[in-house]
């Protein structure tokens, strides 16, 4: 399947955020690639769209959204689709992804990711959703692992065995998230181990990493903090597992100086560094 650009992405790049654009246009610093929030660029001209051009013709992107709404009972909503593809046309992309989750029902939408109930049916549904999705956009999708904090009695299957069912299904490629898997272990009493070690081969194309926040009883996946230690451990075992997949570090509050973030994808390369060094 075609996709928008053959520049590749390699090793540990950074979300970009408005707040930093102004820094990066001025220094350009050595970081491999910027992924964006596909949703805030769907406005006609502005200066958002004016950055991000400026960025793109400097690195590598990928395009990340939470509007698909792929596990959604409703229609495809196409006039979404349509934005994104113009957008991809002009951003030209490297890789664009969503989520394993749905966001909208009878019209109506909510502002969290919302996980779905791992059937035989949800699975079908999902898997001709990104079928369609696919043929429209001309290119693979990246389908990325929630965090969640509930679940469904009635399941036929786990998220990781569904995860593998619907990539040979819709031939769709993956976005593992490795704090998320590590946020629903701690949630739901699974081992992200056995989660990872269970991901269909060469098809996890990109990696997140991200801080979450302690509750009382239960894991926030906040996007605020720097990555934890039991998530930097759980990565060095993704990348020894997998290889040294492109890796993203994403921050979406109370975002740091971009120093912070260099200092987080610096720690995420060298993991790579070390991997390849020992293979
Ligand atoms: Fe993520």
């Amino acid at each position: 399947m075609t996709r928008f650009t053959d520049k590749p992405i390699t090793g540990a790049g950074i979300g970009l955020r408005s707040r930093h654009y102004q820094e990066i246009l001025d220094t350009k610093p050595s970081i491999p690639w910027f992924e964006v929030l596909s949703e805030n660029y769907f406005g006609v001209g502005g200066l958002p769209i004016y950055h991000l051009e400026r960025v793109r013709e400097l690195y590598p992107v990928t395009l990340h959204g939470v509007g698909m709404s792929l596990g959604s009972a409703d229609p495809l909503n196409f006039d979404y689709l349509a934005r994104l593809k113009k957008l991809a046309e002009q951003i030209e992309p490297t890789y664009i992804s969503d989520h394993l989750a749905w966001i909208s029902i009878d019209g109506r939408h909510v502002h969290d990711l919302l996980p779905l109930p791992y059937t035989e049916e949800t699975l079908a549904h999902f898997a001709d959703c990104v079928l369609q999705v696919q043929d429209f956009l001309g290119c693979r999708l990246l389908i990325e692992n929630p965090s969640s904090y509930m679940g469904y009695k009635e399941v036929d299957m786990t998220e990781w065995e569904f995860i593998a069912e619907l990539v040979k299904r819709a031939d769709c490629d993956l976005l593992f998230d490795v704090n998320n898997v590590y946020v629903s272990g701690q949630n739901h009493g699974f081992d992200p181990y056995e989660y990872l070690h269970s991901l269909p081969e060469g098809r996890v194309r990109e990696i997140h990493l991200a801080g979450y926040e302690e509750q009382n009883n239960y894991l926030f996946d906040t996007h605020g903090y720097r990555v934890h230690p039991p998530v930097w451990e759980l990565y060095r075992e993704t990348i020894k597992h997998l290889g040294p997949v492109p890796t993203l570090i994403e921050w979406d509050n109370d975002i740091p100086e971009f120093e912070v973030l260099v200092d987080e994808a610096n720690k995420a390369q060298k993991v790579m560094s070390d991997r390849e060094a020992a293979a």
